[in-house]
């Protein structure tokens, strides 16, 4: 377990991630102009389909203003200061990567989001919360790093309060074996999908009942086309989170979902009460 969190991490070590984003966000204006968080959407929103995605979780989330939502495995904070901005929630993100939280942490400085929006060091499997803290979690692209599906699932069911909402943004295992690297991992021993039923099948037995239901495999297929055709965002991007090889590993990500070797799956589930 540890091998493999410590892969993880590795993973997303990120080394002097902060000061590389200060460097890269001066295409923007000097240090103390205040950014709107949509403007980082190319280098905050680390998923496929991006602000659009997040987005739509969102919608079929039924986010509110008064709610209090958990965005699990957030890396640099791009969800969690969009929704909050869009939606006036409150939003904590937890991750395991201590150079994506203290660059989460800096970005949302610069969009003068701190009373609304928080990030801390965790892994996922020991959330750093009391039971029933939550009105919504939120975990989008970050279930493909964890091998324990059931003490993951159950950690968020955990966290919830009864009636909350789970959305989940997953890549998700289709048929054949992936091509590495992938953006989430540069080898298989730190990638570990599992197909679209086998989700559910490990979602539902923590407590939860499924509510929404969406395969968006076209839909990230006509962006990966759409980005063969364009190119990819002008920089600052994702690369500058991920480092060269960012290029390598997203066309690698394309190739995986033209092939139909990996799927996109949008769900959301109703935490039911305890001991039902
Ligand atoms: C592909 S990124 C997605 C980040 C963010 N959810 C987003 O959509 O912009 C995956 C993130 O999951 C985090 N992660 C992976 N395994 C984790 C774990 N066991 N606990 C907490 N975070 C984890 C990584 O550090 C990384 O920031």
């Amino acid at each position: 377990m540890t091998d493999v969190l410590d892969g993880v991490r590795d993973h997303y070590r990120a080394t002097g991630l902060t000061e590389r984003l200060k460097t890269a966000l001066m295409a923007f204006g000097p240090e103390k102009q205040r950014l709107m968080p949509q403007q980082l959407a190319a280098l905050d929103q680390f998923h496929t389909r991006g602000l659009a995605a997040t987005a739509e979780l969102a919608r079929l989330a039924g986010i509110a203003a008064d709610m209090s939502v958990l965005d699990v495995g957030s890396g640099v904070g791009g969800p969690a200061r969009f929704l909050a901005a869009t939606h006036g929630c409150r939003v904590t993100g937890v991750d395991l990567s201590e150079p994506f939280v203290d660059a989460a942490r800096y970005l949302t400085e610069r969009t003068g989001q701190g009373e609304r929006v928080s990030f801390e060091t965790a892994s996922a499997l020991d959330l750093p919360f009391d039971d029933g803290h939550f009105d919504v979690v939120l975990l989008q692209h970050v279930a493909m790093n964890i091998s324990d599906r059931a003490r993951l699932y159950r950690e968020i069911r955990r966290v919830l309060k009864a009636g909350g909402r789970f959305a989940i943004y997953d890549v998700v295992l289709n048929d054949g074996e992936p091509h590495y690297p992938v953006p989430w991992a540069r080898t298989p021993a730190t990638s570990f999908l599992l197909t679209a039923a086998a989700t559910r099948e490990a979602i539902e037995p923590a407590g939860f009942r499924n509510v929404a239901w969406r395969d968006d495999t076209e839909a990230a297929k006509g962006w990966i086309a759409e980005l063969r055709a364009s190119g990819p965002p002008p920089s600052p991007n994702l690369g500058v989170v991920m480092g060269p090889d960012f290029a390598q590993l997203a066309a690698n990500l394309g190739r995986n979902l033209m092939e139909g070797r990996v799927g996109i799956l949008s769900a959301v589930f109703e935490a039911a009460s305890v001991n039902t």
